[in-house]
């Protein structure tokens, strides 16, 4: 017998930072699987922030949806702010009869700062895009899975959380936030039937345009091509050996998986899809 995703089609996704890199992958490949897709996004810049998405690629990626035969909701929102939180996941559930079955909380920055010299700017856009964004997200969008006794939330961390690594202090813990609140809301909604789970990927291959853009805008700062800057990371923290470098698809496939019915058991995880590195 062979294994596929169940009960995928149909459902209806929220994800956050869907416009561009990882998130876009994740809202692709949830409509491939039959869903409706609403993509929220930031659309203007964050002082000090590399390049994060614009209006074209918010509309790119709702005609990518719609290319795939679904629904596509463009919902431009800065998640630091939780009253633009509150109106687009209200957008998003008026589209959607009412209903959000997956949240993916992928929308996330990050920045390179020594402790004594960081910038308030970077201090503040990464805690509260992270943080206080997922937190946002989730508060408005958990409301309707547990009024239906049913859910899934996907939060996006990073294999960064099983070291120390200088420079990211701001964006390191962030990301254990980002575990806290994922074990803390797994036990809180247990109840409800709502599984809260969280991914923590290795560095992923950055790529221009609407490819993931994290490493691509960290090279920038470190004033290195961006393969250079993926292939330290890289060689740096995962298992030795080339074949252990990381794309998106990779984290996609454990996202649509955490989604889909063959996960109705997993609640509360915190999966590494990080090369090994966190076992180094
Ligand atoms: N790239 C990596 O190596 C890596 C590794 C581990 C974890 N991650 C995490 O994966 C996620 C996706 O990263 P990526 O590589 O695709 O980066 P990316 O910069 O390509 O995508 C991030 C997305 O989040 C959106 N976003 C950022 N701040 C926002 C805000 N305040 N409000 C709304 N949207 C906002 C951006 O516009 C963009 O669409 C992030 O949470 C990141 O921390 C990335």
């Amino acid at each position: 017998m062979g294994i596929e995703l169940r009960g995928l089609a149909g459902k209806k996704v929220l994800v956050t930072g869907g416009a561009k890199g990882q998130g876009f992958n994740h809202a692709k490949a949830f409509a491939e699987a039959g869903c409706d897709v609403a993509i929220l996004d930031i659309t203007t810049p964050i002082t000090d922030i590399y390049d994060l998405a614009n209006p074209d690629m918010m509309s790119a990626a709702v005609k990518a949806i719609e290319d795939r035969g679904q629904r596509g909701i463009a919902l431009p929102c800065d998640i630091r702010n939780e009253d633009e939180v509150k109106a687009a996941v209200g957008k998003a559930l008026d589209a959607f009869d009412g209903v959000i079955n997956v949240v993916v909380n992928n929308a996330g920055v990050a920045a390179l700062d020594f402790i004594h010299q960081m910038r308030s700017t970077t201090l503040h856009a990464v805690i509260d895009t992270c943080v206080k964004g997922t937190m946002f997200v989730t508060k408005y969008a958990v409301d309707n899975m547990i009024g239906r006794r049913e859910g899934k939330i996907i939060n996006i961390s990073s294999a960064v959380t099983g070291s120390g690594h200088a420079m990211l202090s701001h964006y390191v813990a962030a990301k254990h936030a980002v575990n806290g609140l994922t074990t803390s809301w797994a036990t809180e909604l247990s109840e409800f039937n709502i599984n809260v789970n969280a991914i923590c990927p290795a560095t992923i291959r950055p790529g221009e345009g609407q490819g993931s853009g994290m490493v691509l805008g960290l090279s920038k700062e470190m004033g290195m091509a961006p393969e250079d800057a993926f292939e330290t990371f890289s060689a740096g923290g995962n298992m030795a050996g080339e074949k252990w470098r990381c794309e998106m698809q990779n984290i996609t496939d454990a996202v649509l998986f955490l989604a889909s019915s063959n996960a109705d058991m997993i609640t509360g995880t915190i999966l590494p899809v990080d090369c090994g590195q966190m076992s180094r």
